[in-house]
C-alpha cells in the first residue's frame, strides 16, 4: 500500500521541462540528472533545431511543457552580440514559453553580475535578468560562480605574451556537475520569483586558482598579480566574484576535479 502511495505520487511529480542550451556543458548535465529522476526533460538548441534568435522550433518544444531551464550562451562575448543574443533571446523565449502555458522560467546567471557593469558580458546578463523580472512568468534566477571547467578560458583571457595577469580578488568557482544538480533542483521546485546563489565549497585567491589549475595542464605560462588588470573587460574590487552568505554550496573540490583528467578537456 505504502509502495503504490509512493509510485503515485512520484506519477504526479513528473513534468515536461525544456532545457535551452540543453546540448551545452551544463545543459547536457541537467538533462541527464532530470531524466534521471523521472523527468521529461528535453534538450533544445540549434543542434536539436531550436533557435531561441530566429524562433524555429520554440513553439512545437514547448508544447505542454510546464518549465523553461535557460542555461544558453552567446557564441560571442563581443559587446554587442552578446547583448543582442541575450536579449533577443529571451523576448523570444517569453513570449512563445507565455503562449505555451509555462509556469516556472528558470535562468542561469553570474555571481556578481549585479555590481559588476563595466562587464559587457555581465550587461548583457543583466538585461537578460531584467527582461525574465518583467516576463510576467513566476521565475528563478540562478547566480553561479565561475566553472571549474572555464579557469583555462580565464587564463587564455588574462594572457599577455606569456604571462596571465590577474586582478587581487577572491574567486569561489565551482564544478560543472555541482552547478547543474543545483540548477535541476531548483527547476522541479516552486518558482523563488527571485534570485539565489549557489557556488563551490572554497575561497581561492584568483591567481593562486588559476596557477593550480594550469600546473595541472603543464601549462608553463607564469601567473602574476596586477592591481591593473581586468577581467573579460571589467575592473573587480576584492569580493566582486564572490558570493554572499546566503549562498548554496556544492561539495565538489577543485583539487579532486583537477584529478579527473576527462574533466580538465575544456
Ligand atoms: N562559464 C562560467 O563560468 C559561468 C558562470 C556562471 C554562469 N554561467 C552561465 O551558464 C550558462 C551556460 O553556460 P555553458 O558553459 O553551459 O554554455 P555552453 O557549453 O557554451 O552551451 C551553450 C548552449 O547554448 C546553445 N545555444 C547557442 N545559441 C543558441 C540559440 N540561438 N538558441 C538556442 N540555444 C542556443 C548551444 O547550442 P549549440 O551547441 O547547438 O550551438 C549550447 O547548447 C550561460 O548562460 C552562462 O552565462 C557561466
Amino acid at each position: 500500500m505504502l509502495r503504490r502511495n509512493k509510485i503515485n505520487i512520484e506519477r504526479e511529480w513528473i513534468m515536461k521541462l525544456v532545457i535551452i542550451g540543453g546540448t551545452g556543458l551544463i545543459g547536457s548535465k541537467v538533462v541527464t540528472r532530470l531524466s534521471e529522476h523521472g523527468h521529461e526533460a528535453v534538450p533544445a538548441s540549434p543542434d536539436t533545431g531550436v533557435n531561441t534568435i530566429t524562433t524555429q522550433g520554440l513553439a512545437e518544444i514547448l508544447q505542454g511543457a510546464s518549465v523553461v531551464v535557460d542555461v544558453s550562451n552567446s557564441p560571442s562575448f563581443e559587446e554587442t552580440v552578446v547583448m543582442e543574443f541575450f536579449t533577443t533571446s529571451t523576448r523570444n523565449l517569453l513570449t512563445f514559453a507565455t503562449a505555451a502555458g509555462v509556469t516556472h522560467y528558470v535562468a542561469l546567471s553570474v555571481v556578481g553580475t549585479d555590481r559588476i557593469p563595466d562587464s559587457p558580458y555581465l550587461r548583457a546578463k543583466n538585461a537578460q535578468e531584467t527582461l525574465i523580472k518583467g516576463g510576467g512568468i513566476p521565475f528563478s534566477i540562478v547566480h553561479a560562480t565561475q566553472f571549474f571547467e572555464f579557469v583555462k578560458r580565464i587564463a587564455d583571457e588574462a594572457t599577455d605574451g606569456t604571462t596571465v595577469r590577474l586582478p587581487p580578488v577572491l574567486i569561489q568557482p565551482m564544478a560543472a556537475d555541482d552547478v547543474a544538480k543545483a540548477v535541476a533542483r531548483i527547476a522541479v521546485g516552486a518558482p523563488l520569483n527571485g534570485m539565489v546563489e549557489i557556488a563551490g565549497p572554497q575561497q581561492f585567491r584568483f591567481d593562486e586558482l588559476i596557477r593550480q589549475g594550469l600546473d595541472a595542464r603543464n601549462d608553463p605560462r607564469e601567473v602574476v598579480v596586477d592591481s591593473h588588470a581586468r577581467y573579460f573587460g571589467a575592473e573587480l574590487k576584492e569580493r566582486s566574484l564572490v558570493p554572499g552568505d546566503g549562498a548554496r554550496l556544492g561539495e565538489i573540490r577543485f583539487q579532486d576535479w583537477l584529478g579527473q583528467p576527462a574533466l580538465q578537456q575544456r
